[in-house]
């Protein structure tokens, strides 16, 4: 069984592989309309549950389309609308239900946790499609828009500014796998995950964290950032933005990178937080060409996860 839950679980081949399918399919499309499959229909009768714990526009539309544009079909479903959800039945069961309704389930829920306990009782793959800990299906659409803008991601230098959250988590073990050098400026109360920091350390990855982010910035080809609170954050919210504060992507941080740098952002954004207008309306910004690309590179992690 094929399972998309970590960047750190696939190997450098599959996940290049991802990439690359996504660009070759996302170029036979030409301009056709999003409504419109492909010719090839590669997953025709066959059928994704999407379940959600929390809020999506992005991840919901996108994979719906991913769905639609290899041939197959899409069942979405609210986790509190559910027995799982309101907790009057285990998830082994449901996974065991499931997994004679449909041929792949994509999640996002809360719990990291519960997206491993999934993973171990059902018959059919799993996407991870935003947890707490990690947001990888998120990844590969910022590799794939990246590398529509810079070229070949190996050896550049991406910058994260502000919080050290899921999408930074998921973004350390990318660097890992896709060998481009992360240079985060946080918090030292935000640092992301540490386990995840010490694993990406044992195997060599290009990390920097540092509280300065023009540290960050200097020589990067990218800078990106995230909303200061994340669905899951249940700390003192205003506290935590004003400790951010100093990490805000402005213009003055945008011309310390590299003059061809790009701005990315995964949305939904706090304009006026985490990022200034002027940046995320820039000339630099591609926001929604990151956008787009979700549809694309998920269409190769579902074929992927389904050959
Ligand atoms: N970036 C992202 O996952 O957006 P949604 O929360 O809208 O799905
Ligand atoms: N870090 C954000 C990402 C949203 C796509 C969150 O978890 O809310």
């Amino acid at each position: 069984m094929k399972n998309f839950i970590n960047i750190s679980d696939l190997s450098k081949n599959d996940l290049r592989s991802i990439i690359d399918g996504a660009k070759k399919r996302k170029s036979e499309r030409g301009k056709i309309p999003n409504s419109q499959p492909d010719v090839d229909l590669p997953i025709k009768g066959k059928t994704m549950i999407m379940l959600f714990g929390k809020p999506s526009t992005r991840t919901r539309i996108s994979f719906d389309l991913a769905v639609k544009q290899l041939g197959g079909s899409s069942i979405i479903l609210n986790q509190d609308e559910i027995h799982y959800g309101k907790g009057d039945e285990t998830i082994k069961d449901t996974a065991k239900v499931l997994s004679q309704y449909a041929d792949i389930l994509m999640i996002r829920t809360d719990s990291h946790n519960d997206v491993d306990e999934f993973q171990k009782h059902l018959d059919i793959p799993i996407i991870n499609g935003l947890t707490d800990l990690s947001h990888p299906c998120q990844i590969m659409a910022d590799i794939l828009t990246f590398e529509e803008s810079k070229g070949d991601i190996n050896g550049k230098t991406i910058a994260w500014l502000g919080d050290g959250n899921n999408v930074a988590n998921s973004f350390i073990e990318a660097a890992t796998k896709f060998k481009f050098e992360f240079k985060i400026a946080c918090p030292k109360k935000y640092q992301p995950n540490k386990k995840i920091v010490s694993e990406a350390k044992k195997n060599n990855c290009k990390l920097l964290i540092t509280e300065d982010p023009f540290e960050a910035v200097e020589g990067a080809d990218c800078v990106m950032t995230d909303k200061w609170i994340s669905m899951s954050d249940k700390g003192d919210k205003k506290k935590k933005k004003k400790i951010l504060k100093k990490f805000q992507v402005n213009k003055k941080l945008m011309n310390s990178a590299k003059t061809d740098a790009i701005f990315m952002h995964c949305l939904p954004a706090s304009r006026g937080e985490e990022v200034t207008n002027d940046v995320m309306d820039g000339k630099q910004s591609v926001v929604w060409l990151q956008a787009f690309n979700r549809i694309h590179a998920q269409k190769s992690i579902i074929e992927w996860c389904l050959k």
